[in-house]
């Protein structure tokens, strides 16, 4: 006999939502194959999941949205709000409008929310004030890498994680600053669950498939040898991203990051997957990238094969993204997201930013924080080219963060239907 279903809501809205929400998907399913499986075999009593994917259309490009769904077999998003770029303000009212009438719509038992994005606190702020009934029965709010902080409210991240974690019922964290943090703010320890890193667990899952793309041969950067190709041998190269506001929308910081990054272009081809925002910067303060400045891949092809300066290409599709990271002989990055993946890697990392909301990929990883000086940016640069690096995992980085997140839902919806259990597998 099948009981009750859970229903599940999940946003994702921009780039770094897509690789940690995928696993949960994947755990929502792997959650309802044995709960029909226990159905059939024994005649108990399970719960079933029903899950709804919401894109707020944060992000539209192909190359920043639709290719995700394909590299991480995602489903196709249920309910599309296509909201688009504006500004933080026109952007958030615009999702908050939607999604509510969406949530009214869809009535489910929880949404989960990921990461720092204006999609995430506008989808969090929505359900915090949602009332079904009379009696104010709304949704429990999950919020997925809550607890990380970076002390700096000119971020516009950093006002988005305080608003959604201290609007949130269920806060998991990835690293223990996060239990640190939503402890000194008064967040009862009873909402917060230290589950690990989604992002890791799809790191962990789609790598061997990563092993597959041909972006380094596109690049010039692998040449297969031997008769059938079996063997090949990698340049060495240094990936960069950057499209933090603070970096790239001032001039003068954005040059003096390309002035820390020249002693390294002329050793190493630097391989630039340009975000769309660091893309109009570059065209609108007319920036001169070096000799080697490309706008295309075959150029980037030549130019990579013959090994020197930043060769710009357009962003890459994840599996993509994992081979350039993996190969990698050092990232350069102000991406949160990157500097986790790299310390699961063993990539050395160099954070141009001046503080990282995640320090664990510093004391643990691979991860330096160079601060966004000319100087600064070279000297971390030597210190990561002369270190051999010895990094260890983060606690709960085991590819199982999804799973633990699944089993908290289904536990804490239960809890609130004690006539229906046992209601879990
Ligand atoms: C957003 C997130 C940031 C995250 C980043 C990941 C906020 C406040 N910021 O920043 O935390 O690290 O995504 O990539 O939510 N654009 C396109 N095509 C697209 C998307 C954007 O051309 O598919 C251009 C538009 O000109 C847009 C600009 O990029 O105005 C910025 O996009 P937006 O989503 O506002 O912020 P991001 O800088 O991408
Ligand atoms: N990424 C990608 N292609 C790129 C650059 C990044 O697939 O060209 C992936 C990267 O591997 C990571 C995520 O995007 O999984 C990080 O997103 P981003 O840097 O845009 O956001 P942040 O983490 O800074 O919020």
């Amino acid at each position: 006999m099948m009981d009750e279903k859970m229903k599940i809501l999940t946003i994702v809205g921009a780039r770094p939502n897509f690789m940690k929400v995928a696993p949960i998907i994947a755990a929502i399913n792997e959650h309802n194959r044995r709960a029909d499986d226990a159905v059939a075999e024994t005649g108990a009593r399970a719960a079933r999941i029903q899950h709804v994917l919401v894109h707020t259309g944060q992000h539209y490009d192909e190359i920043m949205s639709g290719s995700f769904f394909s590299d991480l077999n995602l489903p196709k998003p249920d309910v599309h709000m296509g909201v688009g770029s504006g500004s933080h303000a026109a952007q958030t009212a615009e999702i908050m409008k939607k999604f509510e009438e969406i949530v009214m719509n869809e009535k489910p038992d929880a949404v989960i929310v990921v990461g720092d994005v204006n999609s995430t606190v506008a989808c969090a702020l929505v359900t915090s004030k949602i009332a079904f009934d009379a009696s104010g029965k709304r949704p429990v709010i999950a919020h997925v890498e809550a607890g990380l902080r970076s002390f700096d409210r000119t971020m516009p991240e950093e006002i988005n994680r305080i608003v959604t974690d201290h609007v949130s019922d269920l806060l998991f964290v990835t690293e223990e600053s996060g239990l640190t943090n939503l402890n000194r703010e008064g967040i009862p320890s009873e909402k917060v669950h230290f589950v690990g890193n989604t992002m890791i667990d799809s790191l962990l899952t789609f790598q061997g498939k990563a092993e597959a793309s041909t972006k380094l041969e596109e690049l010039g950067l692998r040449t297969r040898l031997g008769q059938n190709g079996d063997a090949s041998k990698v340049a060495r190269y240094a990936l960069l991203t950057l499209h933090r506001p603070a970096n790239v929308d001032n001039r003068e910081s954005f040059e003096n990051i390309l002035a820390g990054l020249q002693e390294l272009g002329s050793d190493c081809p630097i391989i630039f997957p340009v975000h769309p925002r660091t893309r109009k910067r570059i065209q609108e303060f007319g920036l001169d990238l070096g000799a080697s400045a490309g706008t295309n891949d075959s150029r980037a092809t030549q130019q990579s094969a013959s090994g020197r300066g930043i060769i710009l290409v357009d962003p890459v599709g994840y599996l993509d993204f994992l081979s350039l990271m993996k190969n990698a002989w050092m990232v350069l990055t102000d991406s949160g997201g990157i500097q986790e993946e790299t310390t699961c890697l063993g990539i050395p990392c160099v954070t141009v930013r001046e503080n990282t909301e995640r320090p664990i990929t510093v004391e643990k990883g691979t991860n330096i924080l160079a601060g966004t000086s000319r100087d600064g940016i070279r000297e971390a640069i030597r210190t990561q080219s002369q270190r051999k690096v010895l990094a260890q995992m983060p606690m709960h980085w085991d590819g199982k963060a999804a799973a633990r997140i699944v089993d908290v839902l289904l536990h804490s919806w239960a809890n609130q239907r004690p006539s229906l259990r046992p209601v879990l597998v």
